[in-house]
C-alpha cells in the first residue's frame, strides 16, 4: 500500500467539486450502508430532480448547504484498497482564499476542477496560483462536465492546451489532466465508454498511484518543543510530536538554539517506554544532564536547520486591514511564539501571471515576497527543505488574528553571520559610575500639545539635579537621524523604531533620556516600550486637546493642515491613538510648567527607587 495522500479540491463555486469526491466516495464502495441510504432519501427533494445528488456527501457544514457554496476547509477520510487519503475541500470563490491557502500548506496534490464549458477562468489561475506559491508540487487538472460538450474529444484538447501554457506561465511542476464528468461517473473510478480517445488513467485510479516524494528533502531528527514536563524533582521531560526522522535511546541531539550537545535518556511514547521513535509520534525525551530547554527549542540531530532571526518569505496577507512596512506582529512558526516586524515588502507577486510588481503595501488577499526580522533568534528551516519547520502565520498583536500565512525562502544571511559582542564595560557599570539609573522618558501627544516644552524643562531641572541627560526631539531628529523619513505610516513607524533603538543605546551609556515625538501609533509605542525595557520607560502622554492645540497653533501648521496644504497631518488628517496605560497623564491646560515638571520628577524618583540598573 502506499502511503498516505493528502490532497485538497479547488475549483469555482459550481464547477462541481463536491460532486466529483463524492461520486468517486460511492462509485469505490466507500459508503457506510446507512450513509448511501440517507443519500438516497435526501436526494429527493436535492437539486437533481430525484436523481443522486453526489455533492450531498461531501457539503458536511450545514452553511455549505443552505448558501449551496462551500465555505470552509473540510477534511475528510477514505481509503482504498490500494491507498489512504486525506482530502481537503476548499471553498471556490475569492473571498474565501484564506481557507485555498490553508488547504494548500497541508497538502502534496492539488485536484483543480475546471468546468469544460467554460474553460479556464480567472479563478483557476487564481487558485493554481496560490497552490503553486504554497509549495504544492502535484496538480491534477480534471477537466469537468464533459457530458455537456457531448464528450467531444476537440473541445477537450483545446482545454488541454490551455493548462499546459498555464503551467508553463505558472511554473507549476507534475501537471496531469484528464476529461471527466463527475455526475455521471466518467473516469472517475472507472474508464469511460463515452470517451474511448482518452487512454489514460481514471481520477482514481491516478489517485491511487501518484508517487508523492513524501519528505525526500527532509532530513534527520526534529523534535520543536511543546511542553517541559516536571512530575517530581528527579524528572525532567521534554514533549512534542516529531516533526522528522527517528531518535533512539543514547543519540547525540543538539539544543537549538543554544547549540548545546546532550543525550538522549529515555523516550516515552503514549505512556510506554521506547528505545526509539518517529516522525508523527508525540513523545516524552529526558536527557542525560541539565540543560535550559523551553517551549520553542527544538532538539535537533543531522539536520541543517537554521537559526537566525531574518529570512525572506513569501506570505498571503489576509487580514482587511493594509500591511504596511515596518508592522510589528507575533509570529507562529514550529512550536515558536515571538515577535516579529516586516522590514521590507521586496515586490507583491501577481498570482495570476506570476509578475513580480513594486509596492510598500498590500492588500488582502495579496501575496508579496517580504523580509521579516524577528526580536531573537529563531529556529526554522526553508519551506522547500522542511515543511513544517519552514511554514509560519503572523498573528496581529491587538486582535490576535491570524493576519497572514507564509513560507520561508531563505535565511538572511546577513543576521546568521552577526554574533553578539560582549563587552567588559557594562550598561550596569556605566550606569553605576554616573550614580543614576538610565531611564527614557518616553513624551506622546500630538503637534503643539507641550511635549517638547515640558521634556525640556525636565530635562533642566534634571540636568541641574546632577543628572546627566540627553533630549531627542521630532523636529530636530528629523533634521539629520531621520531626514530621510516623511509622514507616511510607514514611515513613522521607522521613525519610532530609530529613535526608540537610539535611546535604548543613550541608556546603555548611562544617560538619562527624554524623548519628544508625536509617535502616534499604539503599536510602535509598544515595540519602544520593548526595545527600551519596561524597567526603563516612562510613558508621559501630554493630553493636550485638539482645539488647543490648533488653537495655539505655535507653528502654524494647523492652519495649513485644514487648507490642505499638508497631507496626513496628525490630529487632521492621520490618526492619533491615545496611549490606554500611560505612566503619567499631563494635562497641559490650567496647569503651570513648574507644577507639571514636578509631577515627572516625582515619577522618575519612584522609577529610580526601584534600584539603580
Ligand atoms: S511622528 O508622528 O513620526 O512621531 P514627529 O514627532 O517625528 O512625528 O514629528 C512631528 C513634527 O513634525 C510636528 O511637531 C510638526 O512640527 C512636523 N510635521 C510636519 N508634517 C507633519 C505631519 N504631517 N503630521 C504631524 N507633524 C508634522
Amino acid at each position: 500500500m502506499d502511503g498516505l495522500l493528502k490532497f485538497m479540491t479547488c475549483g469555482s463555486v459550481d464547477d462541481g467539486k463536491s460532486t466529483l469526491i463524492g461520486h468517486m466516495l460511492y462509485d469505490a464502495k466507500l459508503l457506510f450502508a446507512d450513509q448511501k441510504h440517507a443519500l438516497e432519501l435526501e436526494s429527493r427533494v436535492g437539486s437533481r430532480a430525484g436523481k443522486t445528488d453526489y455533492s450531498l456527501l461531501l457539503d458536511g457544514l450545514m452553511a455549505e448547504r443552505e448558501q449551496g457554496i462551500t465555505i470552509d476547509v473540510a477534511y475528510r477520510y477514505f481509503s482504498t484498497e490500494k491507498r489512504s487519503f486525506i482530502v481537503a475541500d476548499t471553498p471556490g470563490h475569492e473571498e474565501y482564499t484564506r481557507n485555498m491557502a490553508v488547504g494548500a500548506s497541508f497538502a502534496d496534490l492539488a485536484v483543480i476542477l475546471i468546468d469544460a464549458t467554460k474553460g479556464i477562468l480567472a479563478q483557476t489561475r487564481r487558485h493554481a496560483g496560490i497552490c503553486g506559491l504554497m509549495g504544492i508540487r502535484h496538480f491534477l487538472f480534471a477537466v469537468n462536465k464533459m457530458d455537456l460538450l457531448h464528450y467531444n474529444e476537440k473541445a477537450y484538447c483545446r482545454i488541454e492546451k490551455e493548462i499546459r501554457k498555464l503551467a508553463i506561465d505558472l511554473n507549476l511542476c507534475n501537471v496531469e489532466l484528464m476529461p471527466v464528468s463527475a455526475t455521471e461517473g466518467d473516469n472517475i473510478t472507472s474508464r469511460s465508454w463515452a470517451m474511448p480517445w482518452y487512454k489514460g488513467k481514471t481520477m482514481l485510479g491516478y489517485l491511487e498511484t501518484i508517487q508523492i516524494e513524501d519528505g525526500a528533502k527532509e532530513q534527520g531528527f526534529i523534535l520543536p518543543i511543546q511542553r517541559v514536563c516536571r512530575p517530581n524533582q528527579s524528572f525532567r521531560g521534554f514533549q512534542g510530536q516529531i516533526e522528522g526522522g527517528v531518535v533512539s535511546v543514547g543519540d547525540q541531539l543538539t539544543v537549538l538554539p543554544s547549540r548545546e550537545r546532550v543525550k538522549v535518556q529515555a523516550i516515552f511514547a503514549a505512556d510506554q517506554k521506547m528505545n526509539t521513535a518517529k516522525k508523527g509520534q508525540a513523545v516524552t525525551v529526558s536527557l542525560n544532564r541539565e540543560v535550559d530547554i523551553s517551549r520553542g527549542c527544538v532538539l535537533a540531530k543531522d539536520t541543517e536547520l537554521i537559526v537566525s532571526s531574518m529570512f525572506t518569505s513569501k506570505i498571503l496577507w489576509m487580514d482587511d486591514m493594509e500591511l504596511r512596512q515596518g508592522k510589528n506582529f507575533l509570529i507562529k512558526i514550529g512550536t515558536q511564539m515571538l515577535p516579529v516586524s516586516v522590514m521590507e515588502i521586496k515586490y507583491r507577486i501577481d498570482v495570476n501571471t506570476g509578475e513580480q510588481i513594486a509596492t510598500s503595501k498590500l492588500y488582502k488577499n495579496e501575496m508579496a515576497v517580504c523580509d521579516v526580522a524577528a526580536s531573537s533568534p529563531v529556529v526554522f528551516d526553508t519551506f522547500e527543505k522542511h515543511k513544517s519547520m519552514g511554514s509560519f502565520i503572523l498573528i496581529d498583536r491587538v486582535t490576535n488574528m491570524t493576519s497572514a500565512c507564509g513560507v520561508v525562502e531563505h535565511s538572511l544571511r546577513r543576521s546568521e553571520n552577526i554574533v553578539w559582542q560582549k563587552l567588559d564595560l557594562t550598561r550596569e557599570i556605566r550606569a553605576e559610575r554616573m550614580g543614576q539609573k538610565p531611564l527614557t522618558l518616553w513624551f506622546t501627544g500630538l503637534s503643539g500639545s507641550g511635549k517638547s516644552t515640558l521634556a525640556n524643562e525636565a530635562e533642566k531641572r534634571l540636568s541641574l539635579g546632577g543628572k546627566y541627560t540627553m533630549l531627542l526631539d521630532g523636529d530636530n531628529i528629523r533634521m539629520g537621524l531621520n531626514r530621510n523619513l516623511g509622514f507616511e505610516p510607514e514611515d513613522r513607524i521607522e521613525n519610532i523604531r530609530r529613535i526608540a533603538e537610539v535611546a535604548k543605546l543613550m541608556n546603555d551609556a548611562g544617560l538619562i533620556v527624554l524623548v519628544s515625538f508625536i509617535s502616534p501609533y499604539r503599536n510602535d509605542r509598544r515595540i519602544a516600550r520593548e526595545i527600551i525595557g519596561e524597567e526603563n520607560f516612562v510613558e508621559i502622554y501630554v493630553n493636550t486637546p485638539l482645539e488647543v492645540c490648533e488653537e495655539r497653533d505655535v507653528k502654524g501648521l494647523y492652519r495649513k493642515a485644514r487648507e490642505g496644504k499638508i497631507p496626513n497631518f496628525t490630529g487632521i488628517s492621520s490618526p492619533y491613538e491615545e496611549p490606554e496605560h500611560a505612566d503619567l497623564v499631563m494635562n497641559t491646560e490650567g496647569e503651570s510648567l513648574d507644577t507639571a515638571v514636578e509631577t515627572i520628577l516625582r515619577t522618575i524618583a519612584k522609577k529610580e527607587s526601584n534600584g539603580l540598573r
